[in-house]
């Protein structure tokens, strides 16, 4: 049996895999009746403490673990994914110092900058150190400037899944893949972003040291097996940020190939094999699983609207869940309003500066509102189609760095689950998208399988992977939302516009 966590931002998930069927035999999440929070100090931080993603672990393995069928002694390797970009800084017993500074955090954006003014934007990008203050290494420079007290007791910073791996195996490691897309891996040099860091003046040797994306990356503790219930001696096989993992779940390896996720965050993910990039940094290139400098390069440019899942979690919790609406409910009743809502529109944002926009955090709003025509169903309509139109307008900055995108993967889950939501995006990306019933835990499995050998490459490990529809795009609505996308451009170019 091969165990995948993923260690997301409202939740923790844990799927057990059947190897040789290529099947999840059983899957759990924690907290299962609520989300996990992210905290905000201050406007613009966003932080989780790493205890409570260790404690929700632990939840979801015993959940796991009372499914019929688990038997999580027979579990032969591990794999984590987690939420990207984030920073968790640990002193020398492998406590954390503080809360970690998660992806979408914008604390760091000005000091990010403050770098690309200094050593220029263009050799940043060619060096793929992408749009550096959203990511880790400007975070620990945050840390360093504004909390001098933690710096100095800092032994190693790391990743999210580097920090569950080293709870679990005691060993501290990260990958090539996750320095990436911590602006901490130069592509040129093929090692450590040590220009960014002298210019930081950060100490390289904070960083784990790097092991491959499948590989076998220390092996569970006597302590940690008997904490979570797994044999001791078992190995970590596989950990990768989310996004390139939700590609790798779908099968999305090879150049042209794109994979998309509508979780708290929405994302458009596509595989090339150049380092390119978009020269105002609004998408973003990282290494992709199977990345291999020489052989294979493989790299997984993305884009990110911070601000999808979030917002439809707030509309129900302030405007629907009040009134018992679950999900399901909520799409039906945003599919009663007509595309479009009626004039009705959403700018999807709210959750930190996003990147797409030249990293400005403008706030989700709504715009047109007319209390004689719009009602709640025109509301929820309208903030499923403003994350797509979001989506969207990601896809075209993708498009024109010569990405070409005729079939989207994703997983049947999160807001994709939504019909509307599923069309909308079809029509408005003109692609045919295929939704499979996988996701990010059921990945990691697979990838620990890779990673201890049991699949002899990651293009193997996909037995059991199954679609469960296709969604073409809808001609016949097609100038509808054609109509409502030119008024929302034009309502994101006016908000852009303002003075700040
Ligand atoms: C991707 C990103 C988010 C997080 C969510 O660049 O920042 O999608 O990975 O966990």
């Amino acid at each position: 049996m091969l165990l995948g966590y993923d260690i997301g931002s409202s939740a923790i998930k844990a799927a057990l895999l059947d190897p040789d069927t290529g099947n999840t035999v059983a899957s759990a999440r924690a907290p299962s009746d609520h989300e996990m929070s992210m905290d905000a100090p201050r406007p613009g931080w966003a932080e989780q403490p790493p205890a409570r993603w260790w404690r929700h672990m632990q939840a979801a393995t015993d959940a796991l673990r009372s499914r019929p069928d688990a038997d999580l002694q027979a579990v032969q390797a591990i794999g984590i994914t987690y939420q990207m970009h984030g920073l968790v800084l640990v002193d020398e017993n492998h406590e954390a110092l503080r809360p970690a500074i998660i992806w979408a955090d914008s604390r760091a954006v000005d000091i990010g900058r403050e770098a690309f003014g200094a050593l220029g934007t263009d050799w940043c990008l060619r060096h793929l150190l992408n749009s550096p203050g959203n990511f880790t290494a400007a975070k620990l420079a945050w840390v360093q400037r504004n909390e001098p007290d933690v710096y100095d007791r800092v032994h190693k910073a790391m990743l999210p899944g580097d920090y569950l791996a080293l709870r679990l195996t005691g060993t501290v490691r990260t990958t090539p893949s996750g320095l990436s897309e911590g602006t901490l891996w130069d592509v040129q040099r093929q090692g450590l972003a040590v220009d960014l860091l002298d210019y930081f003046d950060l100490d390289p040797g904070l960083w784990p040291a790097p092991v491959p994306t499948f590989s076998e990356q220390g092996t569970v503790t006597s302590t940690a097996a008997a904490t979570v219930g797994v044999p001791s001696g078992i190995p970590v096989a596989y950990r990768a940020g989310d996004q390139p993992n939700n590609a790798f779940s779908l099968n999305v390896l090879g150049p042209g190939e794109l994979a998309a996720t509508a979780g708290t965050s929405g994302v458009i993910y596509g595989v090339g094999d150049t380092p390119a990039y978009d020269p105002q940094s609004r998408v973003n290139t990282f290494l992709h699983v199977n990345h291999e400098p020489e052989a294979r390069p493989r790299y997984g440019t993305l884009m990110c609207v911070n601000g999808t899942g979030i917002l439809n979690r707030w509309l129900r919790g302030t405007l629907a869940g009040a009134n018992g609406l679950s999900y399901q409910e909520m799409n039906a009743e945003a599919a009663q309003a007509p595309i479009g809502a009626e004039g009705l529109t959403v700018l999807p944002f709210g959750n930190g500066a996003e990147r797409t926009l030249g990293n400005r955090d403008l706030g989700a709003s709504v715009h047109g509102l007319n209390f004689n025509v719009h009602d709640r169903s025109h509301l929820l309509r309208a903030a499923q189609e403003g994350i797509v139109f979001a989506l969207r307008y990601g896809l075209d900055i993708m498009r024109d760095m010569g990405l070409s995108a005729e079939t989207i993967r994703a997983g049947h889950g999160n807001m994709f689950r939504s019909p509307l939501f599923a069309t909308a995006f079809a029509t408005l990306t003109d692609t045919t998208v295929e939704l499979l019933r996988t996701d990010g835990a059921e990945g990691a499995a697979r990838g620990a399988g890779v990673g201890t050998g049991l699949y002899a490459a990651p293009s193997d490990a996909f037995g059991g992977l199954e679609p469960v529809t296709t969604v073409p795009p809808n001609p016949e609505q097609a100038p509808a939302y054609a109509e409502a996308y030119a008024r929302w451009t034009d309502t994101l170019a006016h908000q852009l516009n303002r003075p700040t």
